[in-house]
């Protein structure tokens, strides 16, 4: 497979993007292709810094199976623009505060995650206020979406 490095980013680093992270570092590694794809997440925003990720998103993560405990938060940075191939943000808002942060000739690697993943677009909503019970959903959702980002990343040419 040919290489590609992933950045997930959400509004805060603490909920979607380090569960993303987990589940797409778990799906890649599974699939035999961890050598080629190297996978780091980041928030638009700085409130969680040096924090690891929500309670409720290291539960969900525990009860497939996934280590999250390790991440800590940090805020997308303009070196991230070129250290990374492919800039997913959650949600709309995400990819809308990426386009405006990247440099012109970096602005094709941002997109919407599941639009990028699935060919339909959608956003990953902020679980930040909701209940923990939603975070099964989000992980349900996260892993279609990782599922069919790793089968395009698959298809291209190596
Ligand atoms: P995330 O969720 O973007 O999925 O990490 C949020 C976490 C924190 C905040 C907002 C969303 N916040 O406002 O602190």
């Amino acid at each position: 497979m040919k290489p590609v490095r992933i950045l997930f980013v959400c509004l805060g680093n603490i909920c979607r993007s380090p569960l993303a992270e987990g589940v797409m570092r778990d799906i890649v590694h599974k699939a035999g292709h961890g050598h080629a794809v190297s996978i780091d997440s980041a928030g638009i925003g700085a409130w969680h810094v040096g924090a690891p990720p929500d309670q409720r998103s290291i539960s969900v993560a525990k009860a497939h199976g996934i280590d999250i405990t390790g991440l800590r938060g940090r805020q997308i940075s303009a070196a991230d623009f070129a250290a990374f191939d492919l800039i997913l943000g959650m949600d709309m808002s995400n990819v809308r505060d990426l386009s405006a942060l990247a440099p012109a000739a970096m602005a094709g690697k941002v997109h919407l995650f599941m639009r990028y993943a699935t060919g339909h677009a959608g956003d990953v909503p902020d679980p930040y206020y909701e209940t923990a019970d939603v975070f099964e959903a989000l992980y349900q959702m996260l892993e279609a979406g990782c599922l069919s980002l790793l089968a395009r990343l698959e298809e291209r040419a190596s």
